[in-house]
């Protein structure tokens, strides 16, 4: 075997974890005068739970997938603001929106500037992230994806200047959570365990947050679609998206995101959703060269031992389905004349493509969203 190859974590300066957590942000902000809270208007509501101290505020409009004219907005309140701290409150799309606003706003770099590895320059203002949804793990990484509605295509921008001084796991904010989100964000959180633990830049340590993700996922997320405030099932499954989001940064996603992300961009799909349609294909498709870690993963979700492709992809299927998630494309809208256009665009996602463990051509793409038509 050959030696790992090296990886760099970055981790937010501090990290609270545990029921009440998020009342814990004021007495950390300390004298702040000025805070920006980025929320939705959902999550709005938890904004007196921050217990913020100074001048508060706040730019909800955040939509389920955030694009270039959404960080615009949210750039120019915070220009008004002028914040000292900014708090991402909600998930990924709030959160990633967060980070940009707290490097961008007081400079003089644009998104286009940022775009790709490591071109954001540095960072004043303080940054903290508090999750509301159990399934992006975006609190824990340095990327942020905003949508190009021109392009179709998400822009990456990826820095150490986008890391969280403060990220908090409060489970008790995720209990108000409606079933279909609980769902399809917990399968999001297991597909980034999943794809990074069968990925070709696999690495042994972030193998093992991956491992506890996948784990928690299937011991706990049918219990929190069913019951929102199984407390215990919400603490795992926070837990879950949190490691989820550490396999995030050095490994990194693979074939699965690039293939539902077209489902986001081109067809509306929430981004958990898009993963869960496609994840019971994907793991079918790498079996053949993952078949240990694969049996791994299917032995965690309850899927059975010892299967064929076939039934892998069924078994898979059945997990999702029975989590409450309408599994088909057809159902969602899709055209089947639009599948060409989205195998094209998803098979062109190299940064995600390339790590797969088993190269897939434009028509194994096509064969995968057919399959889920
Ligand atoms: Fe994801």
């Amino acid at each position: 075997m050959s030696s790992a190859p090296v990886i760099t974590l970055h981790q937010p300066k501090r990290l609270l974890v545990g029921a009440g957590t998020i009342g814990e942000v004021g007495p950390w902000a300390g004298d702040v005068s000025s805070t920006l809270v980025i929320a939705t208007p959902i999550t709005v509501g938890f904004v007196d739970r921050l217990k913020l101290p100074g001048k508060i505020s706040v730019f909800d409009a955040i939509p389920g997938e955030p694009e270039i004219a959404t960080l615009d907005a949210a750039l120019a309140a915070a220009r008004a603001a002028k914040p000292d701290l900014v708090v991402g409150l909600g998930g990924g799309s709030v959160m990633d929106v967060a980070k940009l606003v707290a490097a961008l706003w007081d400079g003089e770099q644009t998104l286009a500037d940022v775009a790709g590895p490591n071109k954001v320059t540095g960072r004043k203002t303080r940054l903290a992230q508090v999750a509301t949804t159990a399934g992006t793990g975006s609190e824990a990484g340095i990327r942020s994806l905003i949508t190009d509605p021109v392009k179709g295509s998400k822009i990456a921008v990826e820095s150490p200047h986008l890391i969280a001084d403060l990220a908090v796991l409060d489970p008790e904010l995720t209990y108000s959570v409606p079933p279909a989100v609980t769902a399809a964000t917990g399968v999001d959180a297991m597909a980034h365990c999943v794809e990074a633990f069968t990925n070709r830049r696999a690495h042994p340590m972030i193998d093992g947050f991956a491992r506890m993700g996948f784990h928690l996922v299937g011991k706990f997320l049918a219990r929190a679609v069913k019951d929102g405030s199984d407390r215990e099932a919400r603490e795992g499954l926070m837990l879950a998206s949190y490691y989820g989001g550490i396999c995030l940064g050095p490994v990194n996603t693979a074939a699965g995101h690039a293939i539902a992300y077209p489902l986001g961009t081109l067809l509306h799909l929430p981004h958990g959703l898009a993963n869960a349609i496609v994840f019971p294909h994907v793991l079918a498709f790498n079996q053949p060269v993952m078949t240990d870690k694969t049996a791994e993963v299917a032995e965690a979700l309850g899927l059975g031992k010892n299967l064929s492709q076939a039934d892998l992809s069924s078994a898979a299927h059945g997990f999702c389905a029975d989590l409450g998630i309408q599994m088909s494309l057809a159902k969602h809208g899709a055209a089947e004349a639009d599948l060409p256009r989205f195998a094209a665009d998803a098979h062109a996602i190299r940064r995600l493509m390339d790590n797969n463990p088993v190269d897939m051509s434009v028509n194994d793409v096509l064969g995968i969203y057919r399959a889920s038509f």
